[in-house]
């Protein structure tokens, strides 16, 4: 994607404040630009020191007095963002803009905004309970403005109830999916499988792989942040869940196998970069196996082949795991699985495959046309893999 995607983070009155600092590195975690600007309630729960230092810019908490955004703070601020997300969203704050009010630079740069805008709620639940504040958010809804929770649960003044501020991973999802929007993936359902399957020989002990699922996460990120509807079918990883993306966790290749086909049934494009196992224990163990001086047999049979049996009107895109001969033997899977695209990848390689933090590839299409593409990052290789879906989707 060309542009860098950023957004203004308003941040306002609420004793879930501090939690902004998290909302603001996470999003420069996932490559999000972001810039500050707080109500003076908002700076007397945090620092807006905090944010500078995290975010290495200038915060701007005044309408009339910040040299560093231009002689009109509440129009250059927002000139250029992709969207308005402000967490926490007091009751004030959500007054003031429900109103079109405009005396402190978080409500008038809103005003003044005309891109999408998100508010997170957080407060005590009987003021978010009350008709003024819910009519206020109402009104808002209404006119487009995405709001995200709030939560029920523990509250910071000692009650219990809805006005908890959204976890940074729904916050997060939420604001992401609607930068992807105008993606070129936007109205569309992908499901990426990832990670290596495991097939248990008995209670604590299976077959399986080295996949990290870093290359299959890449690729459910890439496509939210193209504006599609992703499920992820996650074989086990130690990778924490993307934000934004429906999981679905899942261990054997017949559990990947029941997943992927419930949810392509709502999708338009499966990309399977989970790395299955083609073989299972016939008969796996009820009990732990004991050790005993005589050698063990296992006795192994063949999975389902889970791309293979997947046909209709679903576009299909293969990984090609190879130690050898990449190409051709990537092109056979290609044409014995009725592939769209595949993406075959040299695992003999110490930077590229399995548990790196890049990959080199080469996409092969149905039409046997190729494009070896040089060592990237995963993501990088996951946004080229997907200009070639769009392609073919178009
Ligand atoms: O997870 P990482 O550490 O980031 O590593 C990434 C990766 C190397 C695992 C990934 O890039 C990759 O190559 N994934 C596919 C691994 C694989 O199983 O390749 P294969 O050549 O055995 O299978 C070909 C295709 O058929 C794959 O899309 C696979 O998901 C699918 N398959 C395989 C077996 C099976 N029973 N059903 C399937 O659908």
């Amino acid at each position: 994607m060309s542009k860098k995607r950023s957004i203004l983070l308003g941040v306002t009155g609420s004793i879930a404040a501090y939690k902004a600092a998290e909302l603001a590195r996470e999003f420069s975690r996932q490559g999000v630009e972001v810039r500050v600007m707080m109500t003076p309630a908002a700076t007397r729960f945090v620092s807006p020191l905090t944010f500078e230092a995290l975010l290495t810019i200038p915060v701007i908490t005044d309408i009339f007095n910040n040299s560093t955004v231009g002689p009109i703070p509440h129009v250059s601020l927002s000139a250029d963002v992709d969207a308005i997300l402000i967490a926490p969203a007091s009751a004030d704050a959500i007054a003031r803009i429900a109103h079109g009010l405009a005396d402190d630079i978080v409500s008038c740069t809103t005003l003044a905004f005309d891109g999408p805008v998100l508010i997170a709620p957080a407060m005590h639940h009987k003021m978010y309970l009350n008709v003024a504040t819910q009519a206020n958010i109402a009104i808002l809804r209404e006119r487009g403005v995405t709001v995200i929770g709030p939560e029920s649960g523990e509250l910071a003044s000692g009650g219990h109830g809805a006005g908890r501020l959204s976890p940074v991973e729904t916050i997060i999802g939420c604001t992401l999916k609607t930068l992807g929007k105008s993606g070129d993936l936007a109205c569309r359902t992908v499901v990426v499988t990832a990670g290596g399957t495991q097939e248990p020989i008995d209670p604590v002990r299976c077959i399986t792989n080295r996949s990290s699922g870093k290359m299959g996460y890449a690729i459910a990120e890439a496509c939210r942040d193209r504006g599609a509807s992703v499920v992820l079918i996650s074989a086990p990883t130690a990778l924490p869940p993307p934000p934004g993306i429906q999981i679905h966790g899942v261990r054997t290749a017949q559990e990947m196998f029941e997943a992927t086909q419930a949810a392509v049934q709502h999708a338009e494009v499966l990309i399977m970069a989970a790395a299955v196992a083609d073989y299972r224990p016939a008969t796996p163990a009820h009990q732990k196996i004991k050790k005993g001086d005589e050698s063990l047999t296992i006795e192994l049979e063949r999975t389902v082949d889970i791309l293979g049996s997947l046909q209709g009107e679903l576009l299909r895109v293969g990984f090609a795991a190879e130690s050898s001969d990449l190409e051709r033997n990537a092109r056979a899977k290609l044409s014995a699985k009725g592939l769209d695209l595949i993406v075959a990848n040299d695992i003999t390689a110490t930077d590229a495959g399995f548990n790196s933090e890049s990959n080199r590839v080469t996409i092969i299409d149905r039409d046997g046309a190729v494009e070896r593409l040089p060592l990237l990052p995963k993501r990088e290789v996951a946004d080229r893999v997907l200009d070639r879906v769009v392609q073919l989707l178009s």
